[in-house]
């Protein structure tokens, strides 16, 4: 009894003796452990990240580096709720190449190690996002989704250009940390596209459209209806695309211009969207947080919609639609049938545009018509206006009063003050700034694009270089410095006019850009500047540094495959 009570004793002790070394051991094995995790840490926080790391355009509000980075790989998952997983899905599109796969999308699971993108109802600006990147994970705030989708678009830039080729190989990449606070200075920040002189097709719209994106610009200007080209396809008229969607020639150089003859080539030429593809590319723009304004000339530049129904126009014709660049006399008839045509464009238009805004065009228009006619003159008359440029202004108001019925409202070119101004428009200013002085002092909404800083169909060079460029019809120069230099808020307003300057845009005339190449040339990288212009604070804005963080973004114009002016980015003087 005694002897198994010493050998319980000894096995009691044997068994205190090995738990206290296992206890000793485990204390061990922590302490060890902690040490390890701790140099660990430390040698994470050791990290400290290169200025060039951090070089985003347009830049953004408050921008603050931090040490350490975030391991992205094939097991990092995007967080988010169901509202924002269009913005989820645009974020594991663009990783793809970096790892491998798109990254997966969840709807909970931890925050560690992945990027939670959220709606954060306290972020002020209706535009405006955060960014926050730990090496535990990313969170991309916004007060909305579009907020959200801008984070996305900073994140992007953080991340290195060759993220964009979605052939990469698997392969792991690290974002630097940093904790961004952003929103745009002007709610418009707009691009243009003619697609009336030279026609391009959806795929070519759809790379000016993640273009724009991007940029963090909202908005895609399309002009639609030309004299040299009518491209929607309407249903209730289809000689519009029939008949005016195409040329029968095309003027060859500079035609007509610095006194050189008028010569054409006789290639047929044209091209139209159907309503199916209007539907596509207003659908891809959406996705992206870009708004379709469509534009739809009146009542000049209408040539290519008279030669496909005369009975609208002023005089017996014949019509044909314009094969050289320039300005026509013929404009549209003011009676109650071509009124009647109009309005059913525009109620097909609105089917397919959603936007609140629908461009009228009204510049240019020539008034020798008018003057001209008998019926013209009626008009004047009955309607008691005071002349052509009165005749001009009822006619906008007109077609105002329509659009404003069916709840939208209209932008137009500068005339559109001429005679009088429409109600509710919005004015586009781009024979210089002063019709949007114009117009903000008589409280109506501007947009300013004026000629001098905002056209890029004009050259990036000057006179001397301009031999080495791809032809264009006016030997004007706007350099990327210059329109990065563009301050659209006049200083002559008061600080209640200032508030009716809702942004700028950049235009692109297509009469010498007959290739989508040319079109990105002229783009590249003046409406990346614009894009700074209209984006970022003006305290932020900084020549030298845009400038050097353009050599960075152009890389990604490489790795995306776009063209651009070379010229303009590695220029130093
Ligand atoms: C314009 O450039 N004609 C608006």
């Amino acid at each position: 009894m005694f002897e198994t009570k010493k050998i319980g004793m000894a096995l009691i002790k044997c068994y205190a003796m090995v738990k206290l070394k296992i206890q000793s051991m485990k204390k061990i094995i922590f302490v060890a452990t902690y040490v390890l995790l701790v140099s660990c840490t430390s040698q994470k926080k050791e990290v400290v990240n290169n200025k060039e790391d951090y070089q985003i355009i347009p830049q953004p509000t408050e921008m603050t580096r931090k040490n350490g980075r975030f391991l992205l790989d094939s097991t990092t998952q995007i967080l988010c709720s169901s509202n924002l997983m269009g913005e989820a899905a645009f974020l594991s599109d663009l990783i793809t190449g970096a790892a491998g796969k798109g990254l997966g999308i969840s709807f909970s699971g931890s925050e560690k190690g992945n990027i939670l993108l959220q709606i954060d109802p306290t972020i002020e600006y209706a535009e405006g996002y955060q960014l926050s990147i730990t090496p535990n994970g990313i969170v991309v705030s916004g007060k909305t989704s579009v907020g959200v989708f801008y984070g996305i678009q900073s994140l992007r830039q953080l991340l290195p250009a060759e993220i964009e080729n979605n052939g990469m190989a698997q392969k792991n990449w690290s974002l630097p940390a940093v904790e961004i606070s952003d929103n745009p200075r002007y709610a418009y920040r707009g691009m243009h596209l003619d697609v009336g002189r030279h026609f391009f097709p959806v795929a070519s719209i759809k790379k000016y459209l993640d273009l724009i994106a991007m940029h963090k610009m909202n908005t895609f200007h399309w002009h639609l209806t030309e004299d040299q080209g009518w491209r929607i396809e309407i249903k209730k008229y289809p000689r519009l695309t029939e008949i005016g969607g195409f040329r029968e020639g095309t003027a060859i150089g500079l035609a007509g211009t610095r006194n050189a003859p008028y010569t054409y080539d006789s290639v047929r030429y044209g091209g139209f969207y159907t309503q199916k593809e209007i539907k596509e590319v207003v659908a891809y723009a959406k996705a992206r947080h870009i708004t379709v304004i469509p534009e739809i000339e009146l009542p000049g530049h209408s040539l290519a919609a008279l030669a496909a129904y005369p009975q609208f126009g002023n005089t017996k014709g014949p019509y044909e639609v314009a094969k050289r660049w320039g300005i026509f006399q013929e404009v549209y008839a003011p009676t109650e049938a071509t009124f009647g045509f109009l309005e059913d464009v525009l109620t097909e238009v609105m089917e397919l545009f959603p936007s609140q805004y629908i461009h009228i065009g009204g510049d240019e228009v020539l008034k020798k018509e008018w003057k001209e006619s008998a019926y013209a003159q009626e008009v004047i008359k009955r309607e008691g206006l005071k002349d052509e440029h009165e005749l001009q202004s009822y006619f906008i108001k007109r077609i105002e009063k329509f659009l404003n019925k069916n709840g939208r409202n209209i932008i137009g070119w500068d005339e559109i003050l001429e005679g009088g101004l429409a109600p509710n428009a919005t004015v586009m200013s781009w024979r210089g700034v002063e019709g949007g002085i114009a117009a903000a002092k008589q409280q109506h909404d501007v947009i300013m694009t004026p000629g001098t800083h905002c056209y890029f169909d004009y050259y990036q060079v000057d006179e001397d270089a301009q031999k080495e460029e791809p032809l264009t019809g006016s030997k004007r120069h706007t350099s990327v410095e210059k329109v990065y230099s563009y301050e659209p808020t006049p200083p002559s307003l008061s600080p209640h006019e200032e508030k009716f300057i809702k942004g700028a845009q950049g235009n692109v005339w297509t009469e010498y850009m007959p290739t989508w190449d040319i079109v990105e040339y002229r783009v590249l990288p003046r409406m990346t500047a614009l894009s700074e212009v209209v984006w970022s604070a003006k305290e932020n804005k900084d020549w030298e540094s845009f400038h050097h963080r353009l050599q960075h973004l152009s890389k990604r114009y490489d790795v995306l495959g776009y063209n651009y002016a070379k010229h303009s980015i590695t220029k130093t003087d």
